[in-house]
Order: C-alpha cells, then structure tokens, then sequence
C-alpha cells in the first residue's frame, strides 16, 4: 500500500473509531448492522414477539440488527401446539417484520429435543404414535414448516443440540429423536428441509462446538459427524455455534477461531447463533434481574471488562473466519434474557442493560466492528446466495 493509500485507510479506521466511541449518540452508520455491512458480516439478535411489538425494543430490533432469529416462535411447541391446529402468527409477524427492515431470516429450529407439543411427546410416551408413525410426522413437520417460509429464510437450524456434554462426545443415543428414529434420521432431516426450500442454508446448531469448553470434545464430536454427512452427500451448508458463555468457565477465542476455521475448511460457513456472556449476579427479585455482578461492583454495576473482552472474543473468532456470515446475540437486552430463568443466579448477559440502554459490552462489539474493515471480506455470498463464498476453501 503507497503511503497516500495508507494514510486515507488509517483517516477513514480513525474516522469510524471516533463515531463508534460516541456510543451514546448513536448514528446510523454506527449501528451493529450499519458496521457489519462494511464487511458483509450480518449482526443478528434472537427475536421474541415483545421485541417486534413494543415500540423501544422494536426500534433497536430494527436499528441494530440485520438478521432475525425467532427466539421461541418458529419451534414445534408453538406453531403446531394441537396436532393439525397450526400457529404462525408469531412466525408470519417476524418474517415480516424482518423483510419491512432489510433484515434476513434465521429459521430455528427444526428437530430438537425440547420445546416438543405435548401431543407428540406423550403420544411417543403411551404408545398411539409409533416409530414409524413419530418418522412421518417429523417428515411432514419440516416440510410443512420449511415450505411456508420457503425463499425467505437464509439460515436453518435443522437440528439442534445433538451431541452429548461428554468427553470424548458423540450424538446422544439417548436424544428423543435418536433413540426413537436411529442416527440415520440426521441425515433425513436435512435432506426433507432441503427439498422444501432448496436455497436455504442448512445448518447444524449446538454449544461448545467451538472449543469453548476447553477440552475440544464436542467440537471433534461436531468435526466428525459434519465431516461425515458431507461424505454422504447430505445438504449441509454451515455449522452455528450458539456462543453462550458463562464467566466462572474460560474461553479461548484462539481456539474458537481455529475450531471455525477448520468446519470452513471442510467448505460450510460458519455462524454464531446465540451469543451471551452470563454471571453470576446478586439475585433481589423473581426475576433475578442483574443489580451487582460480584466480579465487578463498580457504579456501573451491569459493565464487566470480562464479558466485554468474551463478547470481542467471539466477534473476533467469526471475523478471522471468512466463511463466517453472521454474528447473532441470544436477545439483547437483560430484563428479556433467557438466562435469569434457565441458569440459577446468573444475568447481566446481555448487550443491553434492563433500562434499554446499551453497556460497554455494546460498545465492545460496535468498536471492534469499527475496526473490522481490515479483516477478511466476505463476498456478498453473506446475501441469500449459495455461489458467493466458498467458505475457506480458497
Ligand atoms: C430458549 C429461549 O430463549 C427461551 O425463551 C425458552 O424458554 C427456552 O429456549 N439454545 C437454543 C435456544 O437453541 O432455542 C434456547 O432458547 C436457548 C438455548
């Protein structure tokens, strides 16, 4: 680079320095979205209907993010909670609100053990729903689903949360769909979303399949049955990494980086699905809404240096990825985060605080995309297109 080159790239970093750095007068062009677009990098947020319907949480829905993920509304429990009766409206209402603000589509997700209808799951348990009879359902459930939505979803996350927490680590035999349908029906899956909409990316989605938790066991678990359901010639486009922390573990985001790195190198993308950084918190209603961290009792009680750092972290790991295409936080705002109710005692995980206004863990993410211009460029690929990048294989 000539000299005159060097100093209008360095103007231009400073430039995008100094509007992320005024975080408290956020501009347009220093929004998440507004940043990743610099580098064809969509920065998402898991969705739940209150985001899409009150005007504060719509509007930095709308604002900051450039794909959704439904949070609940696209998974069995919800649209089909009586056998035959179906229910899209939450569905129909995130699409929508999505495609009004030029965000994309995160479908999540299809064959999963939790948040089943009732229906199914007792109707496997009394014995009036066969194997047989459970295989056709599931066949039709994604057909049904992925076909409704089918040209304006990007990403599906076909199964979810397959492997076990297990050193070494492999598919759980014991999962429902397993044990019921054998391990053939991974493969099955896949291959019905695909029929159903042939231009979605498919994706395999789990935790700690990135090396976050230390031993690597459940990214060689993950390695391995990615690696061997492209051998066969199944339709699978990415592996999601859902990117939930949790301060009183490590993270190693240098691991991270090689562990996408090397599904990139098989020629997926990669995606983080549902990052947060939880801890714990001290705990003064129902909620557990976040009041002090422990770890960090400063004033501003909800920033924590940590969690900025983990947030940046994974940031970072998906910007050395090019065949990374989206970065998506699990909600964004504490008062809604799913980790109050699901991890006893812990909070503040979020990018948000409960009064809306964004933490330093925000602005982590904001300036280390402000940054980001110098890091490998996706290809416009990060679009709905299936040609555009070929994930590392360059
Ligand atoms: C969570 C939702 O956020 C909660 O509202 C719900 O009660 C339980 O599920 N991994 C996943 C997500 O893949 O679907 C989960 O979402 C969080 C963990």
């Amino acid at each position: 680079m000539n000299v005159r080159l060097m100093a209008a790239a360095a103007a231009s970093v400073l430039a995008l320095a100094g509007t992320a750095i005024a975080a408290d007068a956020p501009t347009s062009a220093s929004t998440l979205r507004a940043l990743g677009a610099q580098i064809h990098l969509r920065i998402g947020t898991a969705a739940v209907p209150s985001d899409l319907s009150d005007p504060a949480l719509s509007q930095i829905t709308a604002d900051q993010f450039s794909v959704l993920t439904p949070g609940n509304e696209m998974k069995w429990q919800v649209v089909e909670p009586q056998q035959g009766n179906f229910n899209w409206t939450g569905a129909d209402n995130l699409v929508n609100f999505a495609e009004e603000h030029g965000e994309l589509v995160r479908g999540h997700t299809l064959v999963w053990h939790n948040q089943l209808p009732n229906w199914l799951t007792q109707g496997v348990t009394n014995g009036t729903i066969s194997d047989s009879q459970l295989r056709d359902l599931l066949h039709q459930h994604i057909t049904t689903e992925v076909s409704r939505y089918r040209g304006r979803i990007w990403q599906w996350d076909v199964l979810n949360e397959m492997l076990a927490d297990a050193n070494p680590s492999q598919v759980k035999p014991t999962d429902f769909w397993i044990s019921h349908l054998g391990v053939g029906i991974i493969a099955d899956a896949f291959r019905w979303a695909h029929a159903a909409d042939p231009e979605a990316l498919l994706c395999y989605n789990d935790y700690n399949i990135a090396g976050e938790d230390g031993s690597n066991a459940k990214f060689n678990a993950a390695f391995a049955l990615v690696r061997d359901l492209l051998a066969q010639k199944v339709p699978i486009d990415c592996v999601g990494d859902q990117g939930h922390l949790d301060l009183q573990y490590g993270f190693n985001p240098v691991l991270m980086t090689e562990d996408l790195h090397a599904y990139a190198k098989l020629g997926l993308k990669v995606a983080i699905t549902e990052a947060d950084v939880r801890m714990f918190v001290e705990t003064t209603d129902s909620n557990q809404t976040p009041i002090v961290s422990p770890t960090d009792p400063t004033p501003n009680h909800t920033a924590n240096p940590a969690a900025s750092d983990w947030f940046i972290g994974m940031l970072q790991s998906c910007l050395a990825v090019k065949a990374c295409i989206s970065f998506t936080v699990w909600g964004f705002a504490d008062a809604e985060s799913w980790v109050p109710g699901a991890f006893r005692g812990e909070g503040n995980a979020t990018i948000y605080d409960v009064n809306l206004n964004p933490k330093p863990q925000y602005t982590a993410l904001q300036q280390t995309l402000s940054l980001a211009p110098g890091a490998p460029r996706r290809s416009r690929g990060g679009d709905r297109d299936r040609e555009g990048d070929e994930g590392d294989r360059d």
